[in-house]
């Protein structure tokens, strides 16, 4: 049976009924969150929540909730469900008032928080994806992890239709991000990613993989490149919560450093999984035990 906390009731996901004046289904105006959880330990829940409240924040919105009560509600759920290894859904929207674009006084807003399974990545993780590049159309603050996410929706099909796993973006040939994911270029053992600007959002894996390089002396940059310097990487790569850190062997149906994941990438997806076996497996307290 699936569940789901609709404002802090846990019910069955069936039951979930949600007013069809709620802002979050008539604009997409709410914030969200996915998480994962490895052996039932949400990884970097805290930086997700933090983010949460400042997507909120960059909305003018309020979340009524403490960190507290969000983390007891998923360790509810995980509990409820006794699942070990899912994601975390989590939405907060502005809540229901009489359609209006003005942002209302009075709404309180809606919470839902559910889980989903976990994708089967391992595969891919050997292999590598196939991407396309594609112009960005999104809005220009895509540092707010909002629930409007129709330009991702449309570029993504774009990468579908082309047999590809994921499109990365381009704004006048600079390159941003992926659809789902933050873009990565290794170019003579330089790495480099966006900055976090609001071009981009501010992936909590990023941010994970910002800090390994520093701990491990990898050469790392926050700096603006080009498309044509993406074509031209030794290496590539994509990051996040679902993906985690994931080779890129063809772009744009051109092959990537011979079409198998290069051996930094290699490296920080090693690195990365010990991040989540040394913070979720190898924990003395387990999250959604009591
Ligand atoms: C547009 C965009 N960029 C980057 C990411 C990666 O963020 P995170 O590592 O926090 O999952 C996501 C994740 O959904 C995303 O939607």
């Amino acid at each position: 049976m699936a569940y789901m906390l609709l404002n802090g009731e846990l019910i069955e996901r069936s039951e979930g009924k949600i007013d069809i004046e709620d802002r979050g289904f008539q604009f997409g105006d709410g914030v969200y969150e996915v998480i994962s959880v490895y052996g039932g330990h949400p990884f970097a829940l805290n930086e997700h929540l933090d983010r949460l409240f400042e997507s909120a924040r960059k909305i003018y919105m309020n979340i009524p909730y403490s960190k507290t009560e969000l983390e007891d509600g998923i360790k509810r759920l995980l509990q409820k469900e006794k699942k070990n290894n899912c994601y975390v859904y989590m939405q907060f929207s502005r809540g229901t008032s009489i359609r209006n674009h003005i942002i209302p006084k009075t709404a309180t807003g809606t919470l839902i928080i559910y889980l989903l399974d976990a994708k089967q990545i391992d595969e891919w993780k050997q292999k590598g994806i196939k991407t396309v590049i594609t112009e960005d159309i999104r809005w220009l603050r895509c540092d707010i992890k909002t629930t409007s996410l129709l330009g991702n929706v449309l570029v993504k099909q774009k990468a579908v239709e082309k047999n590809a796993s994921e499109a990365i973006l381009h704004r006048d040939g600079v390159v941003t991000e992926g659809s789902s994911t933050n873009v990565w270029i290794v170019k003579d053992r330089l790495i480099r990613t966006h900055p976090a600007d609001h071009f981009i959002l501010n992936g909590i894996t990023r941010r994970e993989i910002l800090s390994i390089c520093e701990n491990h002396q990898f050469r790392c940059m926050e700096q603006r490149f080009t498309v044509d310097e993406l074509l031209e990487a030794d290496e590539i790569f994509i990051t996040s919560t679902t993906l985690e850190v994931m080779p890129v062997v063809e772009v744009d149906g051109q092959k990537i450093s011979g079409g198998k994941p290069g051996p930094i990438t290699r490296k920080l997806q090693s690195l990365f999984e010990q991040e989540i076996q040394f913070r979720c497996f190898d924990v003395k307290e387990k999250f959604s035990v009591k």
